[in-house]
């Protein structure tokens, strides 16, 4: 029996002790309010893979988040941004690590969905974007050559969004600017089984520091939990109860196929709003 079910839709914009100011913070709620009703329209006419790029998307196009344009500059000053994209119904990972010059790192990982070799880093990353036809780019802000010029590492970071379409198929985007002042090279969670997963039972998009994530293997984890009979909001707790014992700094978002959403965190602030398609509930 193939009955159609209501989108579910789930967005974060990163973890943190609530950088910044309270105007920052409302500017950040009305955008990612402003940007989750967006993508659930869209996705109500579209799919669950096609909403999550769709976002992300928009996402990265926000200077106040950090992916796209606005990413923190690693300790070299340089950006070099990461994105990984699952389409939970092909268990497909896709994601590029480390790009460089391009708008949209999510655009590239989307491309790399429909290769045999679906993971790029680094120059080749570029190289390749480029000659996609991805125009060069430069996603810094003034506001963040101020920050890489004080030496200021925050700890938000990572955009993601998850969403379960009417044909009940889940797909998972994050993308990010790093943690800020790190070796430069450094690899974020967001384009690894860590930070991003989605099979037919669940997908999962974290945002936090990306080693305590890769350490605790957190989206795979989650939705393996899901798929061996958790529900989604056991598996998310034991993750997140797992990351407290270790003092770790990360936050999840999920949905599960029967349509739970959830979000947690270990410490701090996760900014995050979901739609059910009759409200939206944000942070
Ligand atoms: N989660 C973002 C990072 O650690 O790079």
């Amino acid at each position: 029996l193939l009955m159609s079910i209501q989108p579910k839709l789930i967005i974060h914009g990163g973890a943190g002790s609530l950088e910044g100011n309270i105007e920052k913070i409302n500017h950040i709620r009305t955008s990612l309010e402003d940007i989750c009703d967006k993508t659930y329209t869209h996705l109500c006419s579209t799919t669950s893979y096609d909403a999550v790029i769709y976002g992300i998307k928009l996402l990265e196009d926000d200077p106040l988040f950090n992916a796209g344009t606005g990413s923190k500059t690693q300790h070299d000053g340089q950006i070099r941004m990461s994105a990984g994209l699952m389409d939970g119904s092909k268990a497909r990972f896709s994601g590029v690590i480390n790009i460089q010059n391009v708008q949209n790192p999510i655009l590239i990982a989307e491309r790399l969905q429909n290769y045999n070799h679906t993971v790029l880093s680094g120059e080749m990353a570029t190289k390749f974007a480029h000659e996609l036809g991805y125009k060069a780019y430069n996603p810094l802000t003034a506001e963040r050559l101020q920050e890489s010029k004080l030496n200021i590492v925050g700890t938000t970071g990572t955009v993601g969004v998850v969403a379960l379409d009417s044909s009940r198929k889940i797909s998972v985007g994050t993308s990010t600017g790093g943690i800020g002042g790190e070796i430069p090279g450094r690899v974020s969670d967001s384009a690894t089984i860590a930070g991003t997963y989605a099979n037919l039972f669940a997908g999962v998009s974290g945002t936090g520091i990306g080693e305590h994530i890769i350490n605790s293997g957190v989206a795979t984890k989650i939705v393996t939990r899901v798929e061996d009979g958790y529900s989604l909001k056991d598996a998310v707790s034991k993750s997140i109860n797992e990351g407290k014992s270790k003092d770790y700094h990360f936050g999840a978002i999920g949905i599960s196929s029967s349509g739970d959403i959830i979000v947690d965190k270990t410490k701090d602030t996760i900014y995050y709003a979901f739609s059910d398609g009759h409200t939206i509930s944000i942070f």
